[in-house]
């Protein structure tokens, strides 16, 4: 059971979650998100949670298998004080509250590949989408978009997808609550978003690098126009990743997908 009611109090933070607003459907959050954002003139911390997407998307241009009744597809629109180049940082807060949450709630060993993959057991189980827009007056508008495949089986995703994702029903061999753990994410994003507000970036780095997977890894990266292969050797203030490459030299990655290639 997934309800309008259910949702409206799963979380109410001092920021986030202050306003939760459901949708039986949408086309993507992160586009309804921004709609409703542009109408209020506070939205800091609003979420829209959608029970279905028709036009969900994932980073890279890529689609986000979005069906009903099974899954949270979510969007926390932020309007942070610090600059459109910081923002970069929710890219890692993100996934640490997400992978957090999956643990506390579930039991379940989630991982962080990067950027923002949440992995168990070396499969995808949840994404984030950021996207950013200037708001009102000065302000830009961040929407923190999360998929999380929660009881979906995924037979449902298409076959190329498939031996690369789970859900967490699959992994825990029974179903999970969607609002409760909708609840936890919200509660961890208000804790790892505070700590960038605080300017406690090596805070979130660290638990960033806790709960990872890639670094110390052989990975192949690709970008828009090339692919790199060496070891994950770290991340930097700003989240990209750092390659060292097998020549010796070092690579410094802003987007891309990782493979992580066995040793
Ligand atoms: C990825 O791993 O590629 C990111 C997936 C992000 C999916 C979520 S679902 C809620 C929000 N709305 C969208 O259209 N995308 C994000």
């Amino acid at each position: 059971m997934f309800t309008k009611e259910e949702t409206a109090c799963v979380f109410k933070g001092d920021i986030i979650g202050r306003e939760i607003i459901y949708l039986e459907s949408s086309a993507s959050t992160n586009d309804s998100a921004f709609e409703i954002g542009r109408e209020r003139t506070g939205p800091d911390g609003i979420v829209v949670v959608a029970e279905m997407q028709t036009k969900g998307r994932g980073r890279l241009g890529r689609n986000w298998v979005s069906p009903a009744g099974v899954n949270l597809y979510f969007t926390v629109l932020l309007s942070p004080p610090f600059p459109p180049e910081e923002a970069s940082l929710m890219t890692l807060a993100a996934p640490v509250a997400i992978a957090s949450a999956v643990i506390k709630y579930t039991g379940l060993a989630a991982q962080i590949k990067w950027p923002n993959d949440i992995m168990i057991n070396g499969k995808k189980t949840g994404g984030v989408l950021i996207e950013m827009k200037s708001g009102k007056a000065a302000s830009h508008l961040l929407a923190v978009g999360i998929g999380i495949n929660v009881n979906m089986s995924p037979d449902v995703l298409p076959s190329e997808i498939r031996p690369l994702a789970t859900s967490l029903k699959m992994e825990k061999g029974e179903s999970i609550s969607r609002s409760e753990l909708l609840g936890a994410i919200l509660a961890d994003l208000e804790h790892t978003y505070k700590n960038l507000l605080n300017g406690n970036k090596r805070a979130l780095i660290n638990e960033w690098l806790r709960l990872n997977c890639t670094i110390g890894k052989r990975v192949s990266v690709r970008d828009h126009a090339r692919t790199i292969t060496g070891t994950a050797d770290s991340i930097n203030e700003r989240g990209e990743l750092i390659v060292k490459l097998f020549t010796g030299e070092t690579e410094t990655v802003r987007a891309g997908d990782v493979t992580i290639l066995k040793n």
